[in-house]
């Protein structure tokens, strides 16, 4: 659905936001692109709509290459594009009624069929009720489902959302996420979400490009970069909300020593059978000491995965940590004597 292909963008002659970034997303995907500020994630998602011209590259949505077209043209194909934004950039003064309506004005509808396309976009993002409230009067969700409504206003086959729910609370960030998930199965929508936040990438997104300093630097299923991640910032992401990278600094801290045969390991694992007691037969037969330090579960879509930092002693643990190797568990040896 969306290709960009070698795309670099250039401010001012000196600032390269974005540096020859090539993705693909696929049709009725949900693809996260997660960084820090400063990445280059708003630059590269305006220049998915051409709102920012990219200085070489190809641009394409929808099999038509935008940076070919004249500016009528690119008005028109803009229309399959839908875009909310953090700070939601509703007209203050209309009504929410008015705010959805203002993309159908000029569409050559009649007024009829406007109203009653207005009324049925305030359905699907449940707002109903709140047609004549004016935004001062709702709080943030309700905001930002009002930009979704008027991003949805000409039935765009892509919605791009710019840190869309990076001003609101938890809550209402999952019930936003929720919408756009039950909007991309209902509609078909593809959707590209923009976020410096990892539970947002975790929640909904099929696919994930990590961003850093401009260039796409790992892009893939979120299951494999989450699983296997490879470059710093992915793990910095990945690991944002446990303390499983910090493992160095805690036993510093705790002037923790290993004991002549003891060993600190990472163990992880995705999606293996949890049926099987593995640590307790691992300690049951090789008796092993383990000792457990550290330890995250994450639900990556509909996947665990999981880590555990544990210390582990005794004479068998080559024959241990094969026994946890043979059955799916990643094993990495932090200190091995
Ligand atoms: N219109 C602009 N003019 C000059 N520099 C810009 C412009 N837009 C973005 N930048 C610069 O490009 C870099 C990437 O910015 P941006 O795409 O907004 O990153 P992000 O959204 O990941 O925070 C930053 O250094 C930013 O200052
Ligand atoms: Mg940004």
């Amino acid at each position: 659905m969306i290709e960009l292909i070698n795309v670099s963008k250039t401010f001012d002659n000196q600032v390269e936001a974005v540096k020859d970034v090539t993705l693909r997303i696929k049709p009725k995907q949900i693809f996260g692109i997660i960084g820090y500020s400063g990445a280059g994630k708003s630059t590269l998602i305006r220049l998915i709509n051409l709102l920012e011209k990219p200085d070489q590259g190809k641009v394409i949505v929808d099999e038509v290459d935008l940076t070919t077209l004249d500016q009528k043209q690119l008005r028109q194909s803009r229309k399959k594009i839908g875009m909310i934004f953090q700070r939601f950039n509703l007209f203050r003064s209309r009504t929410v009624f008015a705010n959805v309506r203002y993309p159908l004005e000029g569409s050559g509808l009649t007024n009829i069929e406007i109203n009653e396309r207005v009324n049925e976009l305030l359905q699907l993002v449940g707002l109903s009720d709140k047609a004549d409230s004016y935004p001062s009067q709702l709080s943030g969700g309700q905001m930002q489902r009002v930009g979704i409504a008027r991003a949805l206003a000409n039935r765009p086959k892509v919605l791009l959302c710019d840190e869309a729910t990076s001003a609101l609370d938890p809550q209402t960030t999952q019930s936003i996420l929720k919408l756009l998930k039950e909007l991309n199965k209902k509609l078909d929508l593809t959707i590209v979400v923009i976020t410096h936040q990892m539970s947002v990438v975790k929640d909904i997104c099929d696919e994930v490009a990590i961003m850093d300093q401009g260039s796409v630097v790992e892009q893939g299923s979120i299951l494999d970069v989450f699983y296997n991640p490879t470059y710093e910032i992915t793990k910095q992401f990945v690991h944002s909300a446990d303390n499983i990278d910090k493992v160095d600094e805690y036993l510093a801290s705790k002037r923790l020593e290993l004991a002549q045969d003891e060993n600190l390991i990472l163990l992880s694992y995705s999606n293996i059978n949890t049926q099987e007691a593995l640590i307790y037969n691992m300690i049951k037969q090789f008796d092993i000491k383990v000792n457990i330090l550290f330890g995250n579960i994450e639900l990556i879509g509909d996947n665990p995965i999981g880590w555990l930092v544990i210390i582990i002693g005794g004479k068998q643990q080559d024959e241990s940590l094969a026994y946890l190797r043979a059955n799916g568990v990643r094993v990495e040896v932090k200190h091995y004597v």
